[in-house]
């Protein structure tokens, strides 16, 4: 369902700013830039701006602050928290079209435009042994920009990090227009108050993101992935706490429970899943190390009741994750005329994954819901996803105190309401819970960079 199709703030103003062909007033194009990929409720913006350059970002958001108008930065629209959702109008600015890479091999970086899709860049880095490592799930569409404003991160982060680990420098644009280099291109920096790390996780409301200095890492010459069953989910994630427990530092450790397994097969022909509590480990190395690693890691399995260790080939290694990267949209395919009625991306200490893990069960069966668990295990981040008759108000408000009890529970852990899908609109009630006193900090930093509130409005920080 939409709101506010028709457009209540004069957008006229943006044609002079703007070459030919960067600004859309029609009804039509408006329409798609209402929502993201999140269960979110969409609102169309009354204008869509997709400038070229930092330049005319900045004429952009000038112009808007002048006159008040708010301003919601996009690119890929693939987010799953509805940071790019224009909840209050206005202008739905887009960076997908700066899209130039300049890659330095020599210092291992690259500076890309925030437009930059994930896969194109890491297609780009590739002839020189390089990439920039986290590894998500909408790899295809997600790009850089959107990435570094909700940091963002994914099957790799367990052991090279989120994106945040990796900017060097950003170019951002304030809310008044102004164009602001923030760190430097080199990996230390003591120079004062790091802003970049304000910028990144922001989600585009205290500045927009233009250009990206990242660091990169070598593509590993060794990689061997096993897909590990275990006869129940404590079993499963307790092998995980275990194995990073004991400093194995795999590329990626993914837990997916039996309902997904079954989600899996069923959206996919080509590829069969045993049903049961699994883990997909994938191993890196440069070196022949990664043999005992290997045996390290299918010892710690077996301790903890493994059933099947199947180890996968190169031939079916891509599918694996393909399969995996697909989970989402088979969770959405998986009942007709049923939806996803929020996406769970809690994250905990890793000696209270197995707890999180039974938490979201114990609820799900509390509440006679269905529910589909992935995580980056190896990072304590779980994903759940209740399915939920969106006709059925009683069965989305148990969908949402499932929710409530799950964040809760793994803040209650020590742990955070969102690992790498950011605050948007359905993480704002935990904040307060979360960060205490420093979310009136927030509140001050916010009021400096964006004193008219011009920018995206309506996310990451509660109402007061
Ligand atoms: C994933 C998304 C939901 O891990 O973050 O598939
Ligand atoms: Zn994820």
């Amino acid at each position: 369902m939409e709101r506010g199709s028709d457009t209540s703030v004069d957008c006229a103003f943006l044609d002079d700013l703007l070459t030919e062909g960067r600004v859309a007033h029609g009804t039509s194009v408006r329409e798609q830039y209402a929502s993201d990929e999140s269960p979110h409720t969409g609102r169309t913006p009354d204008a869509v701006v997709w400038p070229a350059s930092s330049d005319e970002v900045a004429a952009v958001l000038r112009a808007a602050n002048e006159r008040g108008v708010p301003v919601t930065p996009r690119s890929g629209g693939s987010g799953l928290e509805g940071s790019a959702i224009p909840t209050e109008g206005g202008i739905v600015l887009s960076t997908a079209e700066i899209e130039h890479v300049d890659v330095s091999p020599d210092d291992l970086q690259v500076t890309v435009g925030a437009g930059v899709v994930y896969d194109d860049l890491n297609e780009q880095l590739a002839p020189y042994g390089l990439r920039f490592a986290p590894g998500i799930s909408s790899s295809d569409v997600a790009t850089i920009g959107g990435m570094v404003s909700t940091n963002a991160s994914g099957f790799n982060a367990v052991r090279y990090g989120e994106t945040r680990d990796h900017v060097r420098r950003l170019e951002v644009v304030t809310a008044d227009g102004r164009v602001l280099e923030c760190g430097r291109d080199v990996v230390k920096t003591s120079a004062g108050y790091s802003l970049k790390d304000l910028f990144i996780g922001g989600e585009g409301t205290l500045g927009v993101v233009t250009e990206v200095t990242l660091g990169l890492v070598g593509i590993p010459e060794h990689r061997r992935a096993a897909l590990v069953t275990f006869p129940s989910r404590t079993d499963a994630s307790s092998a995980v706490a275990d194995a990073i427990g004991s400093a194995l530092l795999p590329g990626a450790i993914e837990f997916i429970d039996t309902t997904s397994m079954k989600m899996l097969n069923a959206y996919h022909d080509d590829i069969t899943f045993e049903e049961r509590p699994t883990l997909i480990i994938e191993l890196h190395a440069n070196n022949s190390g990664i043999e005992d690693d290997l045996a390290f890691a299918k010892a710690i399995c077996e301790d903890h009741g493994m059933r099947s260790w199947e180890a996968a080939t190169e031939e079916n290694l891509d599918d694996i994750w393909q399969a995996r990267r697909d989970k989402y949209h088979a969770t959405k395919a998986y009942r007709d005329d049923w939806d996803i009625a929020l996406v769970g991306d809690v994250v905990v200490p890793i000696s209270k994954y197995p707890d999180i893990v039974a938490a979201v069960a114990q609820a799900s069966e509390d509440l006679d819901l269905l529910t589909a668990c992935v995580g980056h295990a190896g990072d304590g981040n779980l994903h759940f996803t209740p399915l939920v008759d969106p006709d059925d108000e009683e069965m989305v408000e148990r969908a949402h105190e499932l929710n409530e009890r799950v964040v809760r529970k793994a803040i209650a852990l020590g742990g955070s309401a969102t690992g790498e899908h950011g605050v948007g609109l359905g993480k704002r009630k935990f904040m307060d819970d979360e960060h205490g006193g420093a979310l009136d900090l927030m509140r001050s930093i916010k009021e400096t960079f964006d004193p008219n509130g011009i920018l995206n409005p309506g996310k990451v920080l509660p109402d007061e």
